[in-house]
């Protein structure tokens, strides 16, 4: 039919090339059924009757965002014992409202990095199935991890009993979980090395598992073609990690020279939630984060900034991951201003959440750049955010897979 063969075709003032590290002037971008047909710039475009065309003057074009620490059916405004009182079909439900805040503030791609009930695998398959609006998602399931670690629940007494359902303890039992993530629906492992900031009685900067059992997970999850992320906040836990081959660590607060050498020397990803720290400092308490939480999140986030800052300047590649969830979703992009507050320039902070996510993931044939052949996944700000990084905070246009989720005027 002649639906089949329209295009869509956005023109725009410019479109940061995450590629080149080049702003395109006046580009062309051509859609063809949920793929980008072709980018050009300046040249008029041959359009035919059926062809639709969004006029984005006066805007700049970016690849849809993509985050790399997320959890959609976490709220932030529940913390601590009051997330004993949700429920797994309670989460998946708030899961739903987040899906949606979080793709119409540009992300149309999230990493979800730890989901109790595999809430997160219920809300992909929503998402995939068109039922209900959100970004395309990676999923991790149960987080796994050590007995009383920060992946266990440790707020009730021995008397009842609770354990996570990613507890896992010794090398055989971690490929175990492993194997049962991914019977349930997880793309992606993810699992604690350390002890955490909002975990009730654990240390941030204490290894959790030891090299034999992180090696385990690790070489289980590639065997069966998976990337592993993994929680880490101190020195030894982060180097045993990358040792072990993790594909990405999150949080990286306590980093030594050492830690950013090994990076180095494997490939690692670091995903640094750099701003989170804003937000459990001055609404956590409202939230029900434990005052022990908060000690611990005073000692850690100055921290992680200066480890951000030298692991940037050593050029340890780096992705885009804000834990949202923690804090609310939508407020994303408010990580990019700190990104480069804290030492990347703006286009440093964009291909952080472009085009270095879909390499980490192995999705860079689809993902991460609006370039020929790649998935339409595209937003749009007023404006040039290189020149204005906060601009990242109000996107008015999202695309994805080719179809239009938002378009604003402001
Ligand atoms: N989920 C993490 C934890 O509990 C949050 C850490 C947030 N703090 C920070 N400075 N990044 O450990």
């Amino acid at each position: 039919s002649l639906e089949l063969n329209a295009k869509t075709i956005i023109k725009a003032d410019a479109l940061v090339d995450v590629e080149t590290g080049q702003l395109i002037k006046n580009p062309v971008v051509i859609i063809e059924g949920n793929r980008i047909s072709q980018v050009n710039s300046g040249s008029a475009a041959n359009v035919q009757l059926d062809d639709t065309v969004i006029d984005l003057s006066g805007h700049t074009l970016l690849p849809g965002f993509m985050d790399m620490h997320v959890h959609l059916t976490s709220d932030a405004t529940v913390h601590g014992y009051r997330r004993l009182a949700v429920s797994v079909p309670r989460a998946t439900i708030s899961g739903v409202k987040h899906a949606e805040t979080t793709l119409l503030a540009g992300f149309t791609t999230v990493r979800n990095v730890g989901a109790p009930g595999y809430t997160d695998v219920a809300l992909r398959d929503a998402i995939n199935d068109g039922d209900v609006i959100g970004p395309r998602m990676f999923v991790s399931g149960p987080s796994i991890g050590v007995t009383g670690g920060h992946c266990d629940n440790n707020l009730l007494t021995a008397m009842y009993g609770v354990k996570s359902r990613g507890v896992a303890d010794g090398p055989w039992a971690v490929r175990e979980k492993v194997r049962e993530n991914i019977k349930y629906g997880a793309t992606v492992i993810k699992y604690c090395a350390t002890g955490g900031v909002l975990s009730k009685g654990t240390k941030v900067g204490v290894q959790q598992y030891t090299f034999e059992e992180m090696q385990a997970l690790v070489e289980e999850a590639h065997m069966r073609g998976l990337t592993v992320a993994t929680h880490a906040h101190g020195t030894e836990g982060i180097k045993t990690a990358i040792r072990a081959g993790v594909d990405s660590v999150e949080h990286v607060s306590l980093l030594d020279d050492e830690g950013i050498a090994l990076a180095l020397e494997h490939g690692t990803y670091f995903s640094m939630d750099i701003y989170v720290t804003e937000y459990i400092l001055g609404e956590g308490a409202k939230q029900g984060i434990l005052e022990e939480s908060l000690a611990k999140e005073r000692i850690v986030g100055q921290q992680q900034r200066d480890s951000f800052t030298r692991a940037l300047n050593a050029g340890v590649k780096m992705v885009f991951g804000s834990d949202a969830g923690v804090y609310p979703h939508g407020d994303n992009p408010k990580q990019f201003a700190r990104l480069v507050r804290f030492g990347m320039t703006p286009m440093q902070a964009i291909q952080t959440a472009t085009i270095h996510p879909a390499t980490l993931l192995k999705q860079e044939a689809e993902l991460g750049s609006i370039s020929t052949g790649k998935l339409a996944d595209i937003v749009a700000v007023k404006g040039n955010p290189l020149d204005n990084i906060e601009l990242l905070e109000q996107v008015t246009f999202v695309m994805k897979d080719g179809e239009v989720y938002k378009h604003t005027e402001q």
